[in-house]
């Protein structure tokens, strides 16, 4: 037997927010469609998705939640699978940065480039922002403040690996000239060219010291890999790249599709292929930077969620709602080619009715309809060809060519505006041939039956190429036409039209898309949507009321209490608790010992270096029988989450807080 063609196609990994929208589902729903296409085109198909689970922001969001990391992000890992199987996502395999194997090839990888002189150590200065712990480059601060809290930021220093990236610019270059469809749209070369290559690139800070929530680098462990080298990495490590089971690698690798979205094209399309020259690896053969889905008209940014007071996004909700083919259909269908598509609930109503209940329900109802009606299910075998036949049947059997030039393009709603022209012809057909005239006359029996029997074709046809794109409703329809829909693996039968037995037998079905009254809809959405956040507020405030009012005092009574600002040296778990820290802290020259309630928000590790604001003249208390000299100030907020307080700016410990 001839050995399968392979066909690899990734997504990009996703950081594990929990905040899924809608718009997280297109890049992982188009790459379904293209491994869905492929495995029927007769690849053989690897399929890769995953998490991106490192770096600060995920560890602080555990920390809110009272949690180690790791246990935090397992419970969004198993939503968000939750997500892909609801939207009957077919990924071969699930790759998270936490996995073993994944850690491992990060670090031999990080090794390799070391080795080989292409990350060096020197020292990265960047603006700073203490709160945040994050730097930033001068073109990232909004109006010279830190971007995600809009604080003062200052310029620090700080010990880093860097790769040399400026060295590839031109070998990027030449790789865009010599491989025209390397990246995809074109329009994508042109960013990148004018905005990154012709400045020259600079060399890239590939790890940090002033976080921990990452992978070690192996050879000097106060470095964590910094994250484009630990993300990009999935690619290869999923694969078993420098590991003993690397079969996969040697199948799969290159990539044949690393398929992301426009804001994170220059990782994929300068830094990775950089990266893989520098391991001397053969580079993807193309990628492929789509546009956004604008909700409401935004990207849906967490920042700017508050500004989307009605539209219905959670992907749960809505396949509830409408079912997963509707979802599936209008991510595939909506956006452009290469451009941003908006969705708004109106948006979504409107594709649902028009392309799915009036083209397609509407082909699969009548056609079902009126051969119970006239035939009482079962064709008979007479036939009487007639001129008007001839486009349906050829729009039907070219249809295979056309939706496979479309994919070869990568232009995925192309495909199904291909399939969907051909329902509308056949609905058009209808009309043109008149049924409901031609039964009123004996003698046109056979042409009756030849009408009904090309409808019923044509609908086999078009259910066979909307099996990568929807992935319920084919079935149903190929059922409904006497066809086992589990034994259709491949596009074999829709290269002829006339596949199906002349006598064919059609069962009815329920209606696939039943119309939805849009303006009623919408008026329910908007109040569910409305009613989900008001019931949020409302839980806020009910805790806020909870909270006890203490009575007034003095500023005497004030200024019994010394609070100072405190520097953690070391912290640990107190053994057989789950609340409590042991810690040593520096209060200027003296040092103390202090128990903390504090475990299940923060991890030892992170605490070392943290600044602290503590009661000093507490006095002592023995928490498990360890000495508590003082008490560590926390937040708590309506839910339970914990923080503790650190002045704005780093201060010298021992200062007084008053
Ligand atoms: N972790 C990085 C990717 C690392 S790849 C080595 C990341 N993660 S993400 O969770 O923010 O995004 C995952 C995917 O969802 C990306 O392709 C991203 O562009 C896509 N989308 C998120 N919001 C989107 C829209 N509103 N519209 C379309 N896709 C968008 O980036």
């Amino acid at each position: 037997m001839q050995e399968k063609e392979k066909f690899y196609i990734t997504t990009p990994i996703y950081y594990p927010s929990g905040d899924w929208h809608l718009g997280h589902c297109y890049t992982t729903t188009v790459c379904d469609a293209f491994a869905r296409f492929k495995r029927m085109n007769g690849y053989d198909v690897f399929f890769l998705t995953g998490t991106d689970e490192h770096g600060q922001k995920i560890a602080k969001k555990a920390e809110e939640a009272g949690m180690q990391p790791k246990p935090f992000i397992d419970g969004l890992v198993a939503k968000l699978k939750d997500i892909w199987s609801l939207m009957d996502i077919t990924y071969d395999k699930f790759i998270r940065t936490t996995d073993e194997e994944h850690i491992s090839c990060v670090q031999k990888i990080f090794e390799k480039l070391y080795e080989k002189g292409e990350i060096y150590k020197a020292e990265y200065e960047g603006w700073y922002c203490t709160p945040c712990e994050s730097f930033w480059t001068e073109s990232q601060l909004v109006e010279g403040k830190c971007p995600d809290c809009g604080r003062e930021v200052s310029r620090e220093k700080e010990e880093s690996y860097f790769f040399r990236l400026s060295k590839y610019t031109d070998k990027i270059l030449k790789l865009y000239e010599d491989n025209p469809e390397f990246l995809q749209p074109k329009s994508r070369v042109n960013e990148m060219v004018n905005n990154f290559l012709k400045p020259g690139l600079t060399d890239l800070c590939v790890s940090r010291t002033s976080f921990n929530w990452g992978i070690p680098v192996s050879f000097d462990k106060k470095h964590v890999v910094y994250v484009w080298i630990d993300a990009l990495s999935n690619y290869i490590s999923a694969l078993g790249y420098l590991s003993e089971k690397d079969e996969n690698f040697q199948k799969y690798w290159p990539a044949d599709l690393h398929m992301t979205a426009k804001e994170i094209i220059r990782f994929h399309a300068i830094i990775w292929p950089a990266i893989l020259m520098a391991l001397d690896l053969p580079l993807p053969k193309q990628v492929y930077g789509h546009g956004w889905l604008l909700i409401g008209g935004d990207k849906m940014s967490k920042s700017k969620t508050d500004k989307i007071k009605t539209e219905l996004v959670h992907p749960v909700a809505l396949c509830d709602r409408y079912g997963s083919d509707a979802v599936r259909y209008f991510l595939l269908r909506e956006i452009p080619f290469g451009s941003d598509g908006i969705y708004t609930n109106e948006s979504l109503l409107k594709r649902i009715n028009t392309d799915l209940a009036n083209d397609l329900g509407n082909l699969v109802n009548r056609t079902q309809a009126m051969i119970e009606k006239y035939f009482g299910g079962t064709l008979p075998t007479e036939r009487e060809s007639a001129p008007v036949d001839e486009e349906l049947i050829g729009m039907a059997s070219g249809l295979y060519g056309k939706v496979c030039s479309a994919m070869d393009a990568l232009n995925v709603p192309e495909a199904l505006t291909e399939i969907f022209r051909v329902v509308q012809r056949a609905n058009k057909y209808v009309d043109d041939t008149a049924p409901w005239a031609l039964v009123k006359d004996e003698s046109k029996r056979a042409r009756l039956a030849t009408v009904m029997y090309n409808l019923a074709e044509t609908l086999r046809i078009v259910a066979v190429m909307l099996k990568p794109y929807l992935t319920k409703s084919p079935d149903i329809i190929l059922g409904s036409l006497g066809v086992d829909a589990s034994a259709v693996m491949n596009f074999d039968s829709v290269k002829t039209f006339g596949v199906l037995p002349l006598n064919v037998t059609v069962t009815k079905t329920p209606p696939l898309f039943p119309r939805i009254d849009i303006q009623k809809e919408l008026a329910e959405v908007e109040a569910l949507v409305l009613a989900e956040k008001k019931e949020k507020e409302k839980k806020v405030e009910i805790k806020v009321e909870e909270q006890t009012q203490k009575p007034e005092i003095s500023i005497d009574d004030f200024a019994k209490v010394q609070l100072k600002v405190a520097t953690v040296l070391e912290a640990e778990e107190v053994p057989k608790s789950d609340k409590l820290l042991k810690l040593r802290v520096k209060i200027g020259n003296e040092e103390r010992q202090v128990v903390s309630g504090i475990k299940k928000a923060y991890a030892p590790e992170y605490l070392i270096g943290k600044q602290v604001v503590m009661v000093t003249n507490l006095k002592p208390v023995k928490l498990r029988g360890i000495e508590s000299q003082g008490m560590i100030i926390c937040a708590e907020n309506a839910e339970g989450k914990l923080a503790f307080l650190t002045p704005e700016v780093a201060i010298e410990d021992g200062s007084e807080i008053f």
